[in-house]
């Protein structure tokens, strides 16, 4: 019996963790964003004077619904667990101590400078997210450039490296040289006509820099030179391409070739200058008076027809009523916090709660090598390794030394890196790391210094890096958690279609806040 097409890509998530997820959400139409955003709800003036609400969580979805309802006069408390906002949006620099379960805590000692940081939790922000770009406009954060397609970037396929340029263009060629050869052995007769033959096979020559015997040969040097064009006698000698068995061998071979392709994936991105956390704390400076740090939710009660939430801050109890509760924690967290929630809702957050992935980031310092010998500007490079990705930095070219991104292994290469990535210890990351960027910049590794590694599933109050709803689960869980329980409201990017970006809290949080108010403006 078939599956449906579905069917298939929700298996292929389940086995594959956040990457295999994201290839499914893009397949289903599912990440495609609105061009009709209209900025956030516009909260008639004062509507919300004498209403108290509590916000759980200064993340992207905590920090924007406080923004926002403060706006409209609400007295707003958020209780944020850690002692900053962002949630899991955040930056590490020198000073910042890294808390991790099961690891040993990690204190952060690299150059101090607007460039030496790592984005611990989100690291690009495509054109398409408005709401987030809209707040980085509105607030003033500065943005610039993210490479996030670089040609020039490496991939190792099982230790022969190649450039991504080759990879690329050697593929293209493949691909062309193919359908070319069946267009010529009349294979495709039923389904082109003569002319429509001819431009095919017109277009193919071009697009996969065919010879006239439809050959693909990289005689125009797109895939690269084994000898450069220089000048007087040193005229260029294209790269011999790879063959395509070659290339299929590779886990990440078809997402590294069309990567930028993605909706949300475009070659050039954007960054907040000096880190992803200057948003959440652009945001945090405009609701700092409504914010308490260390404030650890214990338990989250009904009273009345508001809410009492029982919290502790350095130990102390507290609690805080309100008339109506947005809780953004992340739903493996919040399944272990004892809460007055309807049975179906209780079971709709730990069913959510269990789909959270495993994603880890491993940064260096280093002299920028990449750069001053290597000559490459940005981009991700790609291994089968567990550790998936090495992102280099877009910002600071010039400098001396940078912050490196030598792991993050989050399903892109493939399912079973990121929880096995995850299990290794510090060292055994940092080793791995090391010999993946030896790989591609043979005789730099030795350069890397003071590595520092995050873990998602194992940082406090995150648990995981995103949820990874199912199709069946959209239509229970997920919609069981998009009505208000009483007093109680969801944000967060799981409330969202836009998961595990910035973009999908702060437009939960939007959702969230319109049902506050027609509560609070209903007759
Ligand atoms: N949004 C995440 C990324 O950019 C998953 O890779």
């Amino acid at each position: 019996m078939g599956i449906s097409r579905r069917a298939f890509l929700e298996r292929v998530g389940k086995a594959g963790g956040y990457g295999a997820m994201f290839v499914t959400m893009q397949g289903l139409g599912l990440l495609a964003v609105s061009k009709a955003y209209a900025g956030p709800p516009q909260l008639p003036a004062g509507s919300g004077k004498g209403v108290k609400v509590a916000v759980l969580g200064a993340g992207i979805a905590g920090l924007v619904s406080a923004y926002e309802l403060r706006k409209a006069g609400y007295e707003v408390t958020v209780l944020e667990a850690r002692e900053r906002p962002g949630g899991r949006a955040w930056s590490v620099r020198k000073g910042t101590v890294i808390q991790q379960d099961d690891r040993p805590d990690q204190v952060v000692d690299w150059t101090e400078g607007r460039h030496h940081y790592m984005n611990a939790g989100p690291a690009r922000i495509p054109q398409s997210h408005h709401a987030i770009l809209g707040y980085c406009r509105d607030l003033g954060v500065p943005l610039e450039v993210m490479v996030n397609g670089n040609r020039t970037a490496k991939l190792d396929y099982k230790g022969q490296v190649v450039s991504n340029g080759q990879a690329i263009n050697d593929t293209r060629g493949a691909f062309s040289e193919l359908l070319a050869k069946a267009i010529d052995k009349g294979a495709l007769d039923r389904e082109l006509t003569g002319v429509d033959k001819q431009r095919l096979l017109g277009y193919l020559g071009a697009y996969g820099d065919l010879d006239p015997k439809h050959i693909y040969s990289n005689r125009e040097g797109r895939a690269g030179f084994q000898a450069w064009p220089g000048g007087y006698d040193h005229p260029p000698k294209g790269a011999d391409p790879l063959r395509m068995s070659d290339m299929m061998q590779a886990q990440f071979w078809g997402i590294s070739g069309f990567f930028e392709e993605f909706a949300e994936m475009q070659a050039t991105m954007l960054q907040p200058v000096g880190g992803m956390d200057r948003i959440s704390y652009a945001l945090y400076e405009q609701v700092k008076p409504a914010v308490t740090f260390g404030a650890v939710v214990k338990e989250i009660r009904r009273a009345g027809k508001g809410a009492k939430i029982a919290y502790t801050v350095g130990g102390a109890a507290r609690t805080l009523d309100a008339d109506h509760v947005m809780i953004t924690i992340p739903l493996p967290v919040l399944a272990k916090i004892p809460g007055d929630f309807s049975p179906r809702v209780q079971e709709a957050i730990v069913g959510g709660g269990k789909t959270y992935g495993h994603g880890t980031k491993v940064a260096w310092e280093s002299r920028r090598f990449w750069e001053q010998d290597d000559f490459q500007f940005g981009g991700l490079g790609w291994t089968d390794e567990p550790n998936e990705l090495i992102w280099y930095p877009s910002g600071g070219f010039g400098e001396k030394t940078g912050i490196l991104m030598g792991a993050y292994s989050i399903g892109f290469s493939g399912p079973f890196n990121p929880p096995k990535y995850a299990a290794m210890s510090l060292e055994e990351r940092f080793a791995i790391s090391r010999r993946v960027i030896e790989k591609f910049h043979p005789g730099h590794g030795k350069e890397l210094t003071k590595p520092f590694s995050v873990s998602w599933k194992h940082t406090p109050y995150s648990e995981g890096v995103a949820v990874n709803w199912s199709e069946n689960q959209r239509t229970g869980d997920y919609a069981v958690l998009c009505k208000p329980d009483g007093p109680f409201y969801f944000a967060g990017e799981h409330m969202s279609y836009i998961n595990a970006w910035q973009e999908g809290a702060a437009l939960a949080a939007h959702e969230a806040i319109k049902l506050i108010q027609a509560r609070v403006s209903a007759p």
